[in-house]
């Protein structure tokens, strides 16, 4: 993962945790309504995938597991990974796309309803993305992948002063293309060709040629609102539209969209899908179910969105009956590092992603609390318009103190963390009932983010190598990690 250049290491943030009474009376553990339903609190885990469903998409008793673990800390607001809307492959990504998920979904929430004793509401994050490809070996790429045109004959011809390039057949014409320096397939090579041989194929919004891509904004509005309407029947209190990071919403809401179909340019026209996701959404589940989305409060990454955008997009998305706004950052493919060959890029391993999920190597700055001007703002502004619609905050808040001044600050409404309560699924109890000091404390380094990035079961570096052997301790696949946090010892 790219890290600030000047590489400052950050100490933790120093805890004072409360005592049982000051927590009982904290802000953090009030309650709070987000459309029809009220958290019990102010805490919230937002989406993390850890790549426990099947290689078709369906839960598996370790997903149910996964999250039951979360649930028995008793977030008030629990967010179920990035789940697929669409019916085709996706590896082992949960998904929704179909009925048949329907079952191990409900299977899904009502435990993690049980291991709550109903504090927790549960809501799922539906997502949908564009295609992306390994990438390919040089002598691969030229033989199947590139489509030959004639700009390519010509550039050949001009560049090795060999006419015959013009006229040679498909085949000489690829190995002679294969052949050239490194240097020379800027010439003749277009920069998105070029990019598909350096990094892989990845379809965007833009490619407008493609009719699956132009007819985006005609089929996604039913995708997600068939999802969601699927959520609901299986128990979950609500959806979470993904409207963030890498994947097809989020690069409708950016700036890099220059659709010229009247859904990119201008803002009114980039948040228009958005905007028509959220209309299906909502009339199919009425107001039975909380709908929500996440979206960037600055994709960081060159001719992307910007806070500014993103103020105006809040109050857009809140005017359209959202009922929260959770405010992510970064995470983007533009800037993610070049992949080995034989893999695909990822988009969290470029400085847009380091802002996604801050580690303890920073700058000045440092990962703690580093987002919560970008969510501060936004409610502002949507406060400011008018609308009372929640706002949520993530990024390195790990500590009691922190959590407590977002919420009397007035800069958010829900506390999320992610990589805390993946270290201790249990910190929010234990702050509750006076234990602040047996917390176990996130360490920031990303260990997690790593095993994420590799699709492998996602476990914590603080707890994965402890008591193996105990009985009832399911393993990850490599037999060397433990799959759950360790239940704490009272
Ligand atoms: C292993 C892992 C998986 C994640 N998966 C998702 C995801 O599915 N959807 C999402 O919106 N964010 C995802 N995130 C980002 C987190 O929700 C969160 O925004 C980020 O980690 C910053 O919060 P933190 O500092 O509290 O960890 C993931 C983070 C981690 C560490
Ligand atoms: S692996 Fe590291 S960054 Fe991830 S939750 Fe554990 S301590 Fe935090």
């Amino acid at each position: 993962m790219w890290q600030p250049p000047e590489r400052i290491k950050h100490e933790l943030p120093s805890a004072v945790w409360p005592g049982r009474d000051q927590a009982a009376g904290a802000r953090l553990f009030q309650p709070r309504a987000i459309g029809p339903r009220t958290a019990a609190t102010r805490t919230w885990v937002p989406a993390m995938v850890p790549w426990r469903a099947t290689d078709d998409g369906f839960v598996t008793p370790d997903v149910i597991d996964w999250y039951r673990r979360f649930a028995e800390g008793k977030p008030g607001v629990l967010v179920v990974e990035a789940t697929g809307i669409r019916d085709i492959p996706s590896g082992p990504l949960l998904r929704i796309g179909h009925d048949r998920f329907l079952e191990g979904l409900t299977k899904l929430a009502s435990a993690v309803h049980e291991a709550s004793q109903g504090e927790t509401l549960l809501f799922i994050q539906l997502i949908d993305f564009l295609s992306i490809r390994r990438r390919p070996p040089r002598d691969k790429y030229f033989a199947r992948f590139l489509t030959p045109t004639p700009h390519h004959r010509e550039a050949l011809a001009q560049l090795t002063s060999d006419p015959s390039a013009r006229t040679c057949d498909e085949a000489e014409l690829r190995s002679r293309l294969a052949a050239l320096p490194e240097a020379d397939l800027t010439y003749v090579l277009s920069l998105r060709e070029l990019e598909d041989l350096e990094r892989g194929y990845r379809e965007r919004v833009t490619d407008t040629y493609a009719s699956h891509i132009a007819e985006l904004p005609q089929v996604l509005p039913e995708l997600f609102a068939n999802a969601a309407e699927r959520a609901i029947a299986a128990g979950f209190d609500g959806v979470e539209l993904h409207y963030a990071h890498a994947y097809t919403m989020a690069s409708f809401l950016s700036a890099l969209n220059t659709r010229e179909d009247g859904y990119g340019g201008a803002r009114e026209n980039r948040v228009r899908l958005p905007l028509e996701v959220i209309a299906a959404v909502r009339k199919r589940v009425s107001k039975r179910a909380v709908v929500g989305c996440r979206y960037l409060g600055d994709d960081v990454v060159e001719g992307g969105n910007h806070l500014e955008d993103a103020v105006w997009f809040g109050v857009e998305l809140a005017r359209a009956g959202l009922d929260f706004l959770s405010i992510s950052k970064g995470g983007k493919f533009e800037d993610a590092k070049q992949p080995k060959v034989g893999w695909a890029a990822y988009p969290y391993t470029g400085q847009s992603g380091y802002e996604c999920m801050p580690t303890i190597y920073s700058d000045a700055r440092g990962p703690f609390g580093r987002n919560i001007s970008l969510a501060a703002t936004i409610r502002a502004a949507v406060t400011g318009a008018g609308f009372t619609t929640p706002v949520v905050t993530a990024g390195g808040i790990s500590d009691f103190a922190r959590a407590e001044a977002i919420l009397e600050h007035g800069e958010a409404d829900f506390v999320a963390s992610a990589r805390q309560t993946l270290a201790d699924p249990d910190w929010f109890l234990k702050i509750r009932e006076g234990r602040g000091a047996e917390i176990r404390r996130c360490e920031f380094t990303n260990y997690c983010e790593a095993l994420d990035q590799q699709h492998k079961q996602v476990t914590c570096k603080l707890w994965d190598r402890s008591e193996l052997d105990a009985p009832d301790v399911p393993l990850a696949a490599d037999g060397k990690r433990r799959l759950l946090a360790p239940r704490s010892k009272r």
